[in-house]
């Protein structure tokens, strides 16, 4: 729903994307066309400044900024203390662009190597690090693995999820050193509002 209350590049950002799951029904269509219209949304100068002031989300939390009721997209925040040590994980099927609106981060990706097949067992290779810079969008296809590592300073990024997972479905966490693989609850959804 319109909220005259919203910052009004995050309003047009929620009415755009609707825009969007209106007009393509595939989910990979709809999430690249949700990258461009979400790097514009993290190179926006009043949202940097707005979000100086969101908590931070240590603890596994994720500030919930918007889920859509028909659509069932979801917008999420993350605020990340300097030097946060980001575990290895997956976001279940759904896709996730994760675009990064202040500070530093460097981004892993993994391959996993084995089958599958053993129950709790996962051996996994990294496959690139990209140093994750305000404005850039990084887009993770369903199941694909990855890490978030926080830099020398705070860092702010706002995610834009074809749903969300925490709360509904179990997503894959990793652990590169037993090579182990659990399912586990996704972070916990704080509501909060993007005024402006
Ligand atoms: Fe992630």
């Amino acid at each position: 729903m319109a909220d005259p209350k919203r910052l009004p590049a995050f309003e047009k950002f929620i009415q755009d994307l609707r825009a969007v799951w209106a007009e393509l029904p595939d989910m990979e269509a709809r999430m690249k066309k949700g990258q461009t219209l979400l790097e514009q949304l993290v190179n926006d100068a009043a949202l940097r400044r707005i979000s100086q002031s969101w908590p931070s989300t240590e603890g596994r939390k994720n500030l919930l900024f918007y889920e859509d009721q028909n659509y069932g997209f979801a917008i999420n925040g993350v605020v990340r203390v300097p030097g946060r040590k980001g575990s290895i994980h997956d976001h279940a099927h759904a896709w996730t662009a994760y675009g990064l609106l202040d500070g530093s981060e460097s981004l892993e990706r993994f391959r996993r190597v084995d089958d599958g097949s053993k129950e709790g067992y996962a051996k996994l290779e990294l496959v690139s690090v990209t140093e994750g810079t305000p404005g850039k969008v990084d887009l993770v296809p369903p199941f694909d693995i990855h890490a978030e590592q926080g830099g020398p300073a705070r860092s702010v990024a706002v995610i834009l999820r074809s749903e969300r997972v925490a709360g509904k479905v179990p997503q894959g966490s990793y652990n590169m050193e037993n090579n182990t693989v659990r399912r586990i609850d996704g972070p916990t959804n704080i509501p909060y509002e993007i005024s402006g």
